[in-house]
Parts: C-alpha cells; sequence; structure tokens
C-alpha cells in the first residue's frame, strides 16, 4: 500500500515534456508530496505523455494496464500530450485514472492535486490557464548543469503528418526580458549549459519587441556571463535564417551543432507534408550551415513511408543523406495520427514496404556515421562530463557538437560531473566516440599509466 504523500512520475516524449516534468515536480514537491522511484510505493502515479506517433501513444495505456486491479488507494494521472488530445476519453479507455492534465494547465496543478486530496473522483485540466506562465516558481531542474528554457510553446504549422499542434497549441513566444533574467539567475546559480526549447525556436517572435528575431536572442542569450554552452531545439527549415549561422560564428558560447529536421529528401513528399520548402531550400541552408568558420554538426529527422512516397522518392531522401551526410538523423515510420490531415491522402505505402526503407535508411547513416566518427580519432575536444560509468570505469562526456566521447582519466581526479574536459579521441563507434582526457594521456605516455 501506498503511504502518506507520495509521487511517482514517468515521461515519454520529447525535451520539453522532460522540461515539464521539472515543473511538475517542483509544484508537486512545494504541495509536500515526496518522489519514490516506483510506483507500487506511490500514491500518486502521473505518466506525462507523448502522441507523437502510435506506438508512442500506446506506452501510457500500457503501463495502466498493469494497475488495473490492486490500485487501491493509489491515484493515477495521465499528463501531456495523450492528455490533451484525448482528454475525458481517457476515462472510458483507462476508468481508473483520476487526473487528465494538458501541459498548458500545469499552473492549475495545484488546485487539481487538492480536489484528488479532498475525493474528487475524475479531475480534468484541459483548458488553458488565463495568463498562462512559460515557467513555475517551482521548476526542479533535474541536472545541476545544464538547464532547459522554454522560449516558445506551442506551433503554427500544420504539417500534414503531425499532431503536436493540436496537443501543443497556438504559438506563443516568451518575452525576451523574462528569458534573459531567467538565464541570467541560472548561470548566477552555478548552471554553465543552457538548452533553448521550442517546437519551432526559429520562429521567436519577442512579445516585448525588445528582440529582432530569433537569431538576436541567440546572441543576447550568448552574451551572459557565465555560460559556457547554449544549444537550441528545435529549428525548421523553412525559417532558418543565415544570420543564425552568423550569430553561431560570431559567439562561441553557441554550440557547434543544429538539429534541423529535414523529413524527406523528395520535393515532391515534402509539398504533401506541407513543409513549406523544397529540397533545393533545405540544402541551401545545409550549404550556408557547411560554410561557417566552425565545424557545425547537422542532425535530422526523417520520416519513411508518408501516403504517396514512391519508391523514386525514398531513393531522392537516401541520394539527400549521402549529399548532407547528417552527424546523426532520428528516423520514423509514418505513423498516422488523429485529426492530421494526411488522413485524407491516398497512396498508403504498407506497414512491410515502410519497413524495408526504414531498415536501409538507417544502414546508409549508420556507414554515413562510421565514416564521419573514425575521421575525429586522434581529435582533441572539450568534452562537458555528465556522469560516470562505474563497468567501463569511464567518465560520460558530450563535446560541443552533441557527441557523446566516453573517456578515461586519472584515478583519483575527484568527480568531474559539470565539469569541462580536455579529451583525445582514441576509438570511434557509429553512435558514440571513445578516449582519453589529455591528463591521462600524458600519464600514459610517461609510463605512470600501465599496469
Ligand atoms: N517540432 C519539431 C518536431 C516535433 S515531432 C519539428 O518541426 O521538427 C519530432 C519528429 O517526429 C518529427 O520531426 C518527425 O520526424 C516525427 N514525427 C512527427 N509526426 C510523425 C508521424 N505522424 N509519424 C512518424 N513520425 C512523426
Ligand atoms: Fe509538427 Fe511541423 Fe509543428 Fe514540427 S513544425 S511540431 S513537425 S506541425
Ligand atoms: Fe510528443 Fe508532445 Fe513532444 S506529442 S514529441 S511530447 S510535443
Amino acid at each position: 500500500m501506498p503511504h502518506g504523500k507520495t509521487f511517482y512520475l514517468e515521461t515519454f516524449g520529447c525535451q520539453m515534456n522532460v522540461h515539464d516534468s521539472e515543473k511538475v515536480v517542483g509544484t508537486l514537491t512545494s504541495l509536500g508530496y515526496s518522489r519514490v522511484d516506483r510506483p507500487e510505493e506511490a500514491s500518486l502515479v502521473l505518466y506525462n505523455t507523448c502522441s507523437v506517433r502510435d506506438k508512442a501513444e500506446q506506452k501510457v495505456y500500457q503501463r495502466l494496464q498493469q494497475f488495473k486491479r490492486g490500485a487501491r488507494g493509489r491515484r493515477f494521472a495521465v499528463l501531456g500530450c495523450v492528455a490533451q488530445q484525448q482528454g475525458r476519453r481517457i476515462f472510458e479507455k483507462a476508468p481508473h485514472v483520476a487526473l487528465v492534465c494538458g501541459s498548458a494547465s500545469y499552473s492549475q496543478l495545484p488546485v487539481l492535486v487538492s480536489r484528488l486530496e479532498s475525493g474528487d473522483q475524475r479531475v480534468t485540466g484541459l483548458e488553458p490557464a488565463n495568463g498562462e506562465a512559460f515557467e513555475t516558481s517551482f521548476t526542479r531542474r533535474d541536472n545541476p548543469h545544464r538547464a532547459y528554457v522554454t522560449i516558445i510553446e506551442g506551433c503554427d504549422k500544420s504539417c500534414a503528418y503531425c499532431i503536436v499542434p493540436f496537443t501543443r497549441g497556438k504559438e506563443r513566444s516568451r518575452a525576451s526580458g523574462s528569458i534573459l533574467e531567467e538565464v541570467r539567475s541560472l548561470a548566477g546559480s552555478g548552471y554553465t549549459e543552457v538548452q533553448l526549447l521550442g517546437q519551432n525556436v526559429n520562429s521567436y517572435r519577442d512579445p516585448s519587441g525588445e528582440c529582432a528575431d530569433f537569431a538576436a536572442l541567440l546572441a543576447s542569450v550568448a552574451l551572459i556571463s557565465g555560460l559556457r554552452r547554449v544549444r537550441f531545439a528545435t529549428s525548421h527549415p523553412r525559417d532558418f535564417s543565415r544570420s543564425i549561422v552568423d550569430v553561431i560564428d560570431a559567439h562561441p558560447v553557441l554550440c557547434d551543432h543544429v538539429h534541423l529536421p529535414v523529413q524527406s529528401g523528395s520535393t515532391a513528399v515534402l509539398e504533401r507534408m506541407r513543409r513549406l520548402y523544397t529540397r533545393d531550400d533545405y540544402l541551401r541552408r545545409i550549404e550556408w550551415l557547411k560554410g561557417a568558420r566552425r565545424s557545425i554538426a547537422l542532425t535530422s529527422d526523417v520520416i519513411v513511408g508518408f501516403p504517396g512516397e514512391t519508391e523514386k522518392d525514398f531513393e531522392q531522401t537516401l541520394s539527400l543523406l549521402e549529399e548532407v551526410r547528417f552527424d546523426s538523423l532520428f528516423s520514423f515510420k509514418y505513423s498516422p495520427r488523429p485529426n492530421t490531415s494526411a488522413l485524407e491522402l491516398d497512396g498508403r505505402v504498407p506497414q512491410e514496404e515502410a519497413g524495408r526503407r526504414l531498415t536501409l535508411l538507417q544502414e546508409k547513416q549508420r556507414a554515413i556515421q562510421i565514416q564521419r566518427n573514425s575521421g575525429l580519432v586522434g581529435t582533441l575536444h572539450e568534452v562537458m562530463v555528465e556522469g560516470f560509468n562505474r563497468p567501463t570505469g569511464q567518465w560520460i562526456g558530450r563535446t560541443s557538437q552533441n557527441r557523446v566521447l566516453n573517456f578515461l582519466a586519472p584515478p583519483g581526479s575527484g568527480s568531474l560531473a559539470g565539469r569541462y574536459v580536455e579529451v583525445r579521441v582514441t576509438r570511434a563507434g557509429p553512435n558514440s566516440l571513445a578516449g582519453e582526457s589529455v591528463e591521462q594521456a600524458r600519464i600514459c605516455s610517461n609510463g605512470l599509466g600501465g599496469s
């Protein structure tokens, strides 16, 4: 049986959800709840959900299924994108759920939770709160070194396959003064890396008019003292301007990495997807990025098997991969989503065929990554240390280009977590690099490191 005011929270989906969960944890903690590691120990079990693909949506129902019986004394909550999309229908599918709340209503959580505590059976927060706050004063950040900061919520694009505009609502930019104040205060309390978040950061428009556009906001954030790294996600190619590349070039604290989801290499498919750019438009942006003074890592997202995608279209995606040579790629089979306009398109691609294309695409990308990463053997990189892997005895670091670089450091260096360390790459795999800290290399070459 669960004891007292305890909660268990599991998060699915993108970084926006991960950051939202930090707000939820902070809010519940301020209400006197303490977090536990297992749902069995919790009086309140919350799932912060994602509905971008059907598989992601099904996960929450699988979790809830496990508790159909024996849930006495425990309350269940569905938060996030499935909550917003399904609303009260969740109560029909999973009658033991007591709270359904979308992300725009998290500022109402104290009231909603107190209603649960006073015995209400079904509580919902599905209408955006008035004067919605981008951050709560409670936000409890998980990582002591890297902080997420929301700069824009929602999405005004209407990509034919995408459910996000329905789950996250209309685009709302946050005033630059509030963003800069928060980043200053994070830097003041020891954070050295910030990640600016939004579904489409490039369409950022400062409601106060102080910053002309996203590039101007980036330039202002880059000047805040104490920061060593600034990242941002996600960029939409249509709104990605050359001035962003200029700002990255001008400010070394802006990381050498841009995630620019392409979705398809075929202009015909892009048009059906309503992505608002052509293959050539996309490649022009890649040219700007490759023309930068610094070497900027490029990553992307691709969907295969979109309705009407022919073998020729798919080959164009493969050839785009060859042309751009992304450093890393997320690839998905098209998943039909409720409310989206792609449901009306014909030319359904059979599952097996979509699966075949996905495998081919992933094989090609893997080969590209092996080649690219192998080219880095022998080079030096500054990594931010994220943790220690006890079984391998390696520290886990991340380069400015967002590559994972696991490395050995001299024993007795103390905890390196959160520190910046120079590491030489000694080995390369498709998804990560291995190396040794420059200090370790020095010890080895002096003959002190061997056994
Ligand atoms: N706002 C971001 C993407 C959010 S969703 C952007 O515009 O880039 C993250 C990724 O999920 C998308 O880039 C897309 O590749 C994938 N995705 C979204 N809807 C999908 C669907 N219905 N089926 C398969 N993949 C999808
Ligand atoms: Fe979805 Fe397109 Fe908006 Fe990205 S830009 S969240 S893919 S609708
Ligand atoms: Fe998923 Fe919602 Fe993010 S649908 S990808 S959690 S915005």
